[in-house]
C-alpha cells in the first residue's frame, strides 16, 4: 500500500473527563471517582487516529492562546500529524465537558473556543486539501468551512469523507460534494435519507462492528475484537480515521482495519490517549 496523504479539517479541544459509577440525571448530584485533562476533538482524533494508523496526514484547525493550547499542539506532533495549517487565535482552545460512566458510555459538552475561528480557508488550507489524497471532515467548525473544503476538495479529485457529528442538519451543496459519509445508527437514524445522498455510506455499530453500502447497493460488515471496554469517547474518531487511510483499498479492508483501531480505542480512558498505533492494531487485526 502506498502511504495516503490525508487532510483532517476541524475541531481540537481539551477534554475535561469526569469519570462516575453512573451519570448523574438532572439535578441530581453524584460523587465522581476520578479527572482527567486529555486532548480530544473531532477533527484532531481523527487526524491522530489516520497518522498513528500509517497515513501522511495534515491537520488544518485551530487552538487558543490560553494553558490548555501547546498540549493540544504537542499531542498532534507527538503523533507525527503535520501541524503546518494548526493556526493560533487569540482567547480560549475549544474545551469539551465529558462524563464516563461505569459502562464506558459518556455525555459530552462542547465549547468552540478557538474552533469558531475557522470561518474560511485559508490559501494553505486549500493547497493541501488540492494535494490530499482524502479529505476528512466532522461539524465542529462552521458549516460554510466544512462546504467550502470539500467543494474545493471535489474540484481537485480529492475524496471527501464526512463524519457529520455533532449531527445538524446539512445543505444540499454540501452533501452533493460528499463521497462517504461516516455515522453511528443515531445519526443515521435522524439524518434519514442519507443513502440516497452520498454514494458510500458507512454506519458504525458499536460492539457490533460497521456496515458499509456502496453506490452499487452492495453491503460489507466487519467486526473488530471483542475488548473490556472502559471509555467509547472518541471511538468513532478512531474508527473515521483509520478508514480513512485504508479507505484506497476498498472498503473490505477498509472497514477491517477501522472497527479494530475503533475497537481498541474503548479500551482506556480519554480521546486522544487511546488511539492505537499501526503496529497495536496490525497486532490483533484478524488474519
Ligand atoms: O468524539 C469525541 C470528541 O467529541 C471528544 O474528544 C470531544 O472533544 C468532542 O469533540
Amino acid at each position: 500500500m502506498t502511504t495516503p496523504l490525508i487532510a483532517v479539517l476541524g475541531s481540537i479541544n481539551m477534554d475535561l473527563v469526569t469519570t462516575t459509577a453512573t451519570r448523574p440525571a438532572p439535578g441530581e448530584t453524584v460523587l465522581g471517582r476520578g479527572f482527567a485533562m486529555v486532548p480530544g476533538g473531532k477533527g484532531a482524533n481523527q487526524a491522530i487516529a489516520a497518522s498513528r494508523a500509517g497515513g501522511q496526514t495534515m491537520f488544518l484547525g485551530a487552538i487558543g492562546t490560553d494553558v490548555f493550547a501547546p498540549r493540544l499542539r504537542a499531542v498532534l506532533t507527538e503523533s507525527l500529524v503535520d501541524t503546518t495549517g494548526l493556526r493560533t487565535i487569540d482567547g480560549p482552545s475549544g474545551i469539551a465537558t465529558i462524563v464516563v460512566d461505569d459502562t464506558g458510555e459518556n455525555t459530552i459538552i462542547v465549547v468552540g473556543g478557538a474552533n469558531t475561528a475557522m470561518t474560511e480557508l485559508t490559501d494553505a488550507d486549500r493547497t493541501a486539501i488540492a494535494a490530499a489524497d482524502i479529505l476528512v471532515c466532522q461539524l465542529e467548525i462552521p458549516l460554510e468551512t466544512v462546504t467550502a473544503a470539500a467543494r474545493h476538495a471535489r474540484a481537485h479529485d480529492t475524496t471527501v469523507i464526512l463524519n457529520p457529528s455533532p449531527v445538524q442538519h446539512l445543505s444540499e451543496e454540501l452533501w452533493e460534494h460528499v463521497d462517504v459519509a461516516v455515522v453511528n445508527t443515531g445519526e443515521a437514524g435522524q439524518l434519514g435519507g442519507l443513502l440516497d445522498r452520498v454514494p458510500h455510506v458507512v454506519v458504525t455499530l458499536g460492539a457490533h462492528g460497521a456496515r458499509h453500502r456502496g453506490p452499487d447497493g452492495a453491503e460489507t460488515t466487519a467486526t473488530g475484537p471483542t475488548v473490556e471496554v472502559v471509555d467509547t469517547t472518541g471511538a468513532g474518531d478512531t474508527f473515521t480515521g483509520a478508514l480513512a487511510v485504508h479507505w484506497g483499498q476498498g472498503p473490505a479492508t477498509a472497514l477491517r482495519f477501522a472497527c479494530t483501531a475503533g475497537s481498541l480505542a474503548t479500551t482506556a480512558l480519554g480521546a486522544s490517549a487511546s488511539i492505537p498505533w499501526r503496529t497495536e492494531i496490525d497486532a490483533v487485526l484478524p488474519g
